[in-house]
């Protein structure tokens, strides 16, 4: 079987993963050792026995926890380049990367250390990994639109450090209205837009991510399934969703990588990526997305370079370096 081999030596392009999902055990021990921060778990196996989830909330609350040793600049600069090696050694020319500043804030951190820290891997990124990375801002749904707007106000002196808004963290109850204002500013400002939308809420979150926040991707969206109408839409527009097969699997979005609908999507024409979402929490950082997912599947070669096509055509490279892609 030579699909492995394709899979892992494929360029290709990662659009969703969430920077701190990317903070693994080892990492996170030094990191509380340096900082003083006392751990609850006694090792390093003991903190990884604890990924079993049954939901997104099981795994949002254990993931806040790791996120409390990370207190300076030099330390969200250290998380990013472990992961850009990783990215890297996937064979990952570009990836953004997600973060979600009101975690932090709400530690006591200021936006400036989590940014800066970020933004500097980022910048290094081309010469110490090969590879180009930007950063895309995600608000906390279960916060309010306020919070969001504070969150959007402390971002704007760092504006040239960030390509795009997000929206994430507990979907159910948490619809995308709540945030239309705060979306609509972004948009004033010139932010690319995306927004997590139908992992585990219905289709209508995914018709007004679209509708009401004007989104250019949908994060996730595999809960389109279940409305053909939306199906169509998607196909249509050439709407991106940025699909993560591994945390589906973890978070029991689908009871086996056998029953995921990534390759029904893609054979409906939409225009499904590949991405590891929480590598560090869901078993496996982008090649291991992809080879689990087509050997659970029996996924073609065909339905490889579309992946790889489509995630660097719905990434927000500029047009200059896309040639470079293309
Ligand atoms: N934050 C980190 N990972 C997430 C996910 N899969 N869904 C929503 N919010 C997240
Ligand atoms: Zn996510």
């Amino acid at each position: 079987d030579r699909m492995p081999a394709l899979l892992r030596a494929m360029p290709k392009a990662e659009l969703h993963m969430h920077i701190e999902g990317s903070l693994e055990p080892e990492l996170m021990f030094a990191l509380a050792k340096r900082n003083s921060v006392p751990l609850r778990f006694p090792s390093e196996q003991a903190l990884r026995d604890a990924y079993v989830f049954n939901n997104l909330q099981e795994f949002l609350d254990i993931y806040h926890e790791g996120t409390m040793v990370l207190k300076t600049e030099q330390d969200f600069y250290d998380m990013t380049c472990a992961y850009l090696a990783k990215a890297q050694a996937d064979n990952v020319l570009h990836t953004e990367i997600f973060f979600d500043t009101q975690t932090h804030t709400g530690h006591g951190l200021s936006a400036e250390t989590v940014i800066n820290g970020l933004y500097r891997a980022c910048a290094d990124a081309p010469a110490k990994f090969g590879m180009t990375a930007s950063l895309i801002l995600c608000f906390l749904r279960h916060l309010s639109e306020e919070e969001a707007f504070e969150c959007l106000e402390q971002a704007l002196p760092l504006r040239d450090k960030i390509v795009g808004i997000g929206l994430a963290s507990s979907e159910v109850g948490h619809p995308p209205e709540k945030f239309a204002k705060v979306y609509a500013r972004a948009r004033e400002l010139g932010f690319r837009l995306v927004a997590h939308a139908g992992e585990e809420a219905p289709p209508a979150y995914i018709w007004s991510a679209l509708d009401v926040l004007k989104v250019e991707r949908i994060d996730h969206g595999v809960q389109a399934i279940h409305d053909a109408a939306l199906m169509q839409r998607l196909a249509a527009d050439k709407m991106p969703l940025t699909v993560c097969p591994l945390s589906n699997l973890k978070l029991r979005v689908f009871p086996t990588l056998a029953q995921h609908n990534i390759g029904t999507m893609l054979d409906a024409g939409i225009m499904a990526t590949v991405n590891s979402d929480d590598p560090a929490y869901f078993g496996g950082y982008l090649n291991e997305n992809f080879t689990q997912t087509f050997a659970a599947l029996g996924l073609s070669a065909q339905h490889a370079y579309a992946l790889a096509r489509n995630s660097f055509d719905a990434s927000f490279i500029d047009a200059s370096l896309r040639q470079k892609y293309a």
